[in-house]
């Protein structure tokens, strides 16, 4: 069972999900989508999760505004598609930086296993705007994983950090008990 971090609702089998997982099931039964669940993105966050976490809010704030929700699902279960953990990747010589040079690969990468429309490209391809400032979105829906790509950073860093928290708390309150005992 999985879903998206901090959300309540099952992807396979909560009726509020209902539509996404119909959108998305033929991607996150992808053998290569699965491959993503052995590599780490930010902090203890895996490349599957992340891209979870991305396409489930992508689909929900596209459907709030009346755009192509099944294409912002789908392209954001996508976006990060690249199989190695990009901290111990090393980089040949001339390439870019991952975080200029990935979006490109995730896109080669889709398209090998997927038929995608223009605008799911360019979702995946401009993700990392304004970093990637001439790769400049085309799309309503691009400006909208632009947003959802650093939102769900941000909700896994906060997930990770919350778990430090914890461990130092239950930590020290075994230090007390063994003290006073
Ligand atoms: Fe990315
Ligand atoms: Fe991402």
């Amino acid at each position: 069972m999985s879903r998206a971090i901090g959300s309540r609702h099952s992807i396979e089998s909560s009726a509020e999900a209902e539509e996404y997982y119909h959108f998305v099931k033929d991607l996150l039964d992808n053998d290569t989508v699965q491959k993503m669940k052995n590599y780490r993105h930010h902090y203890s966050t895996t490349c599957y999760q992340h891209c979870l976490n991305v396409s489930y809010y992508n689909y929900l704030i596209c459907r709030k505004l009346g755009l192509d929700s099944k294409k912002a699902a789908r392209a954001g279960m996508l976006h990060d598609l690249f199989l190695y953990d990009w901290r111990e990747k090393p980089r040949i010589k001339g390439e870019r930086r991952h975080g200029f040079s990935h979006p490109q690969k995730a896109l080669d990468n889709a398209k090998r296993e997927f038929t995608l429309s223009k605008r799911e490209e360019d979702m995946i391809l401009t993700h990392m705007w304004p970093l990637t400032i001439s790769k400049l979105p085309h799309y309503a829906e691009s400006y909208v994983i632009v947003v959802t790509d650093k939102y769900a950073a941000m909700l896994e860093i906060g997930q990770h950090v919350k778990g430090k928290v914890k461990k130092l708390g239950k930590k020290a309150k075994n230090t007390v008990l063994k003290k006073v005992s």
